[in-house]
């Protein structure tokens, strides 16, 4: 885990990094919005249970929460779900029906503590109301993103994601380079079928957002964005028809093992 900041004065970010070696850094974001009933949204990876819990009762007593919102039930969305669930006992756990059956055939997950959206219902969390969006992209269909009005902030799930060359808070940080190598190769990496989809209904997809027109981008797999829909909404308009993107194959590991000397642990 990296440490939690405010990345507005309602909206808390816990960060964290997974080092893919050889290549680069892919942000884990989960993000805490301090509306009139607090929303968690989403619960990082297993491996970093312990600090995420420290992460996050830095930030709100989880007492407080009122909703967890999983934008699905991938690995690196879930990691805490429990333990957030035991730690918010007043919480209720906001997911596409889909994430909730499938994590059911893990642990018994209690139905009652579920809220099921589709895309495009919304649930009122006091002073703010959260509308379930399916991103333009996503590698699971359980995907929800969030548009939250008040603050005109798209929670998108793992688009927008990008896998960088360090670990970074803002993309202001990134180069301009780096953010649409990052992002073009990881959008084709995590949804092959971008490059099934005509570029024009692709497009249709993009301009929902555009409609939306979030100032601020928070995506699981991204440091924070501020004003830069547009200019990621044209990175992802030219994903289509991009060369396809390649997951590291045997002869990648084998170089990697032998930068690390054969160890098998990551340095
Ligand atoms: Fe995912
Ligand atoms: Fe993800």
């Amino acid at each position: 885990m990296d440490k939690p900041f405010q990345a507005m004065p309602d909206i808390a970010i816990l960060p964290a990094h997974y080092k893919i070696p050889g290549i680069g850094f892919l942000p884990i974001n989960a993000f805490v919005i301090k509306a009139k009933e607090p929303v968690l949204v989403d619960t990082g990876m297993s491996m970093d249970s312990a600090d995420f819990m420290k992460a996050l009762q830095s930030v709100i007593d989880p007492r407080d929460l009122k909703w967890i919102w999983l934008t699905h039930d991938d690995a690196d969305h879930i990691g805490s779900l429990q333990k957030v669930l035991e730690a918010a006992p007043d919480a209720r756990l906001v997911s596409n029906s889909l994430s909730v059956l499938r994590i059911r055939t893990v642990w018994p997950l209690p139905l009652d503590r579920a809220r099921w959206l589709n895309p495009g219902e919304s649930i009122h969390v006091g002073d703010r109301t959260l509308t379930a969006v399916r991103p333009p992209l996503f590698d699971n269909p359980a995907t929800i993103g969030v548009y939250e009005d008040k603050s005109e902030a798209f929670f998108s799930a793992d688009c927008f994601g990008a896998i960088i060359p360090s670990p970074a808070r803002r993309t202001d940080d990134i180069t301009e380079e780096d953010l649409v190598q990052g992002m073009t190769g990881w959008a084709g990496l995590d949804n092959p079928w971008i490059h099934m989809v005509k570029p024009d209904a692709f497009n249709q997809t993009l301009d929902r957002v555009r409609q939306l027109g979030p100032k601020m981008i928070f995506s699981s797999h991204l440091p924070m964005a501020t004003g830069k829909t547009e200019q990621f909404l044209e990175v992802l308009a030219g994903v289509p028809s991009s060369t396809p993107s390649v997951a590291p194959n045997q002869a990648m590991l084998d170089q990697i093992l032998a930068q690390m000397g054969g160890q098998g642990q990551t340095p």
